[in-house]
């Protein structure tokens, strides 16, 4: 085993292979206070790239509902259980899964059952806490849920590679996307029980692995995922991470990851350094955000709720969902924010407030007056 540097953890842990970072590093920010759960981006990907025979149950994009929703069924529940058996009581300090694996095993994991993939809306729109009997909105306070959305982190230390012993699983040098090396494959499915976050899914058609692949097509043209522009909610961007320590505060990425801390990965204790960042919940169990996004949950709600008062942060906010392009960099004014790509050309100008018109219910062109203006 190597020592890596996982800045999410901001510690050095046991990992298989030496650290190489990739010249650039695929990453994604998911506002999960805007996704209203259509599903848009499932069916974008679905529709895509997992439609062939074998695939039936295969969802490399998903939303789920949490707390109690998961696609394949309690994956990351499972995985707590395993790791608290390791553990015994630490959460954050804790040991990752490349860390005292079980004996024959490189990674910590389990493998879903077929069953666990066969009902991926399970418990949408469930809500956590409880409303007495007759009580309408008495203690509604208690009650909450919220969508997450789900795609492979193309992580920095993937647990999916770590555990292949055929090594067909690999970081691509150019951007940071994971890919599955399909002649190579054998089916072990060892990347099936190590991805923390079940995004390896055997195909039992054609008897090898498959995973997002990041839009590698796309990306390679400048433009973001399928799943980041279909986004009907707009809680999406793909851009690039820097290094730690490299941060650009004009990379709208790196302004809320690295600077404002606004963006979380999920379950950084797993130890993956994943790079997906969530903009937590608002209004949710603070224990239950502190379990899945890590210590800076206080932090990021906060300057989330600040946000419309931080120009910097609300200029990258607004530039989720506005291009089809990967923006590379941008700076605002007192009005727009702009978006350029990685040769510094504009490619987006979104105003900074939405422009309004007060409609007086009195419309004297046509002598009457107007519905709908309460
Ligand atoms: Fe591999 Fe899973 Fe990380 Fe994706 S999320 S890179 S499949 S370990
Ligand atoms: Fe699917 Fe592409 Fe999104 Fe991956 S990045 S989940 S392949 S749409
Ligand atoms: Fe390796 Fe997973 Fe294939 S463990 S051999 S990539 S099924």
């Amino acid at each position: 085993m190597a020592q890596v540097y996982n800045w999410q953890l901001q510690r050095e842990m046991a990992f298989p292979y030496a650290e190489q970072r990739p010249q650039r590093q695929i990453a994604y920010i998911f506002d999960t206070n805007k996704c209203i759960a259509c599903q848009t981006c499932t069916v974008a990907c679905k529709t895509t790239w997992t439609s062939g025979k074998g695939q039936e149950q295969v969802f490399w994009n998903n939303v789920e509902t949490k707390p109690y929703g998961g696609y394949p069924q309690a994956w990351d529940i499972k995985l707590m259980g395993l790791l608290e058996q390791r553990w015994k009581q630490q959460v954050y300090a804790g040991k990752t899964i490349f860390e005292d694996p079980p004996a024959g095993d490189n990674v910590t994991g389990h493998r879903p059952t077929e069953e666990d993939y066969a009902y991926p809306n399970m418990c949408e729109d469930e809500v956590a806490g409880m409303v007495d009997k007759g009580a309408f909105f008495q203690g509604i306070h208690n009650v909450w849920m919220f969508y997450m959305a789900r795609i492979c982190n193309h992580c920095t230390y993937p647990g999916c590679a770590a555990a292949c012993p055929r090594q067909a699983i690999y970081k691509r040098p150019e951007d940071g996307i994971v890919l599955v090396d399909q002649l190579r494959c054998r089916g072990y499915q060892e990347c099936v029980k190590a991805c923390p976050y079940k995004k390896v899914f055997f195909n039992a058609i054609t008897r090898v692995s498959e995973k997002c692949i990041g839009c590698y097509p796309l990306i390679e043209q400048g433009i973001q995922p399928r799943c980041v522009v279909t986004c009907i909610g707009k809680i999406r961007l793909q851009g690039w991470l820097s290094k730690p320590g490299e941060a650009q505060p004009n990379n709208p990425i790196d302004q809320l990851v690295h600077v404002k801390k606004m963006a979380l990965p999920l379950y950084p204790q797993y130890g993956t350094e994943p790079n997906v960042y969530y903009i937590p919940p608002l209004n949710v169990l603070r224990e239950f955000l502190l379990q899945m996004f890590g210590p800076g949950v206080d932090h990021a709600v906060q300057a989330y709720r600040q946000a419309a008062r931080d120009r910097e942060a609300l200029a990258a906010m607004l530039l989720f969902g506005n291009t089809p392009q990967i923006i590379s960099t941008y700076s605002y004014t007192d009005t727009h924010t702009v978006g350029y790509n990685d040769k510094g050309v504009e490619i987006i100008r979104v105003p900074l407030t939405e422009p309004f018109v007060v409609r007086q219910p009195y419309d004297q062109q046509h002598q009457a007056y107007r519905l709908n203006t309460a």
